[in-house]
């Protein structure tokens, strides 16, 4: 009998998660499916010890439940997903616990280290202050980065600032608000977006023009969509190199998928398959 796998979250009818999977399970000849289902917040813990009951292989969690998830009493997080204070990874464990883990961190470490990055001791510019900027700033305060969190609401910046710091990791962090943006891109290697600037239907709205940026420069943006933003065309005007968001998407998940199977996934097979779904 074919293993389900799944994504739970609303809306959840655009999700690239199956499409990704599932060409990972075919290619592995693992007899395994992956679908999305839509779950409200109110319902998370229900439908996750339904899951569970029915012998899922593991889960994924997509908007709005990934806070809610760190919430419910039957899942243990793991203490990084406890850090970030959001879980986007169930894995259902043999002893019949259930595990909370956040993979965007490394996803996103991962996209930025396939352009070949020295993450430690980096100047990195990390633009935004939500669940993304939370994951990726505690992962690249491990890998010893130097962070400077910018944010439109330079309160939210602070606090994760803080927050990353209380947990003493290697790298350094603060938070300021977006008016000092000009003189820090001046002194940065790495700057990552995580606002909705520059995201379908704003596509035309950005959070540097390439004046701003240098050749040296390596410029992240996690939108992607649309597949090449605003962002990154200033940012190869400018000379930069450049990631695109489709690459934490695909290492988020294959972090995931190794996390409930253990094997290492195609990344390759996985990101072509998310590239022909968003060109479709
Ligand atoms: P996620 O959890 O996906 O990271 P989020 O929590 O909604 O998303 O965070 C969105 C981020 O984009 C926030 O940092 C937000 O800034 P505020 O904290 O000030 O709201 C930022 N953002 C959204 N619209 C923006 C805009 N027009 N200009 C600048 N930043 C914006």
């Amino acid at each position: 009998m074919k293993r389900v796998f799944g994504v739970f979250g609303d809306p959840i009818g655009h999700s690239l998660s199956p499409a990704m999977h599932n060409a990972a399970f075919s290619a592995l000849e693992m007899d395994c499916v992956y679908h999305a289902f839509r779950v409200r917040p109110e319902k998370l813990e229900k439908a996750i010890l339904g899951a569970e009951a029915m012998g899922f292989g593991g889960l994924n969690l997509t908007v709005p439940l990934k806070e809610t998830a760190l919430k419910l009493d039957c899942i243990r997080p793991d203490p990084l997903a406890d850090k970030i204070g959001a879980i986007n990874t169930v894995v259902f464990e043999k002893t019949g616990e259930i595990t909370g883990y956040n993979t965007d961190g490394l996803g996103a470490k991962k996209a930025l280290l396939e352009v070949a990055v020295e993450i430690k001791g980096s100047k990195i510019v990390v633009a935004g202050a939500g669940g993304a900027a939370r994951a990726i700033a505690f992962q690249l305060a491990a890998d010893g980065a130097e962070i400077t969190i910018i944010n439109r609401t330079e309160e939210r910046a602070i606090e994760l600032a803080v927050d990353v710091s209380v947990a003493a990791l290697p790298g350094r962090i603060k938070g300021t608000g977006l008016a000092g943006i000009k003189n820090l891109l001046k002194e940065a290697d790495i700057l990552i977006n995580t606002t909705t600037l520059g995201m379908h239907p704003n596509t035309e709205t950005t959070i540097a023009t390439a004046e701003e940026l240098h050749s040296d420069f390596i410029v992240f943006d996690i939108v992607y969509n649309p597949l090449e933003t605003r962002l990154l065309r200033e940012a190869r005007a400018a000379g930069a190199k450049t990631v695109s968001g489709v690459l934490m998407l695909v290492f988020q998940g294959a972090e995931a998928f190794k996390l409930w199977t253990g094997i290492e996934p195609p990344v390759e097979l996985m990101k072509k398959t998310v590239l022909e779904a968003l060109q479709a």
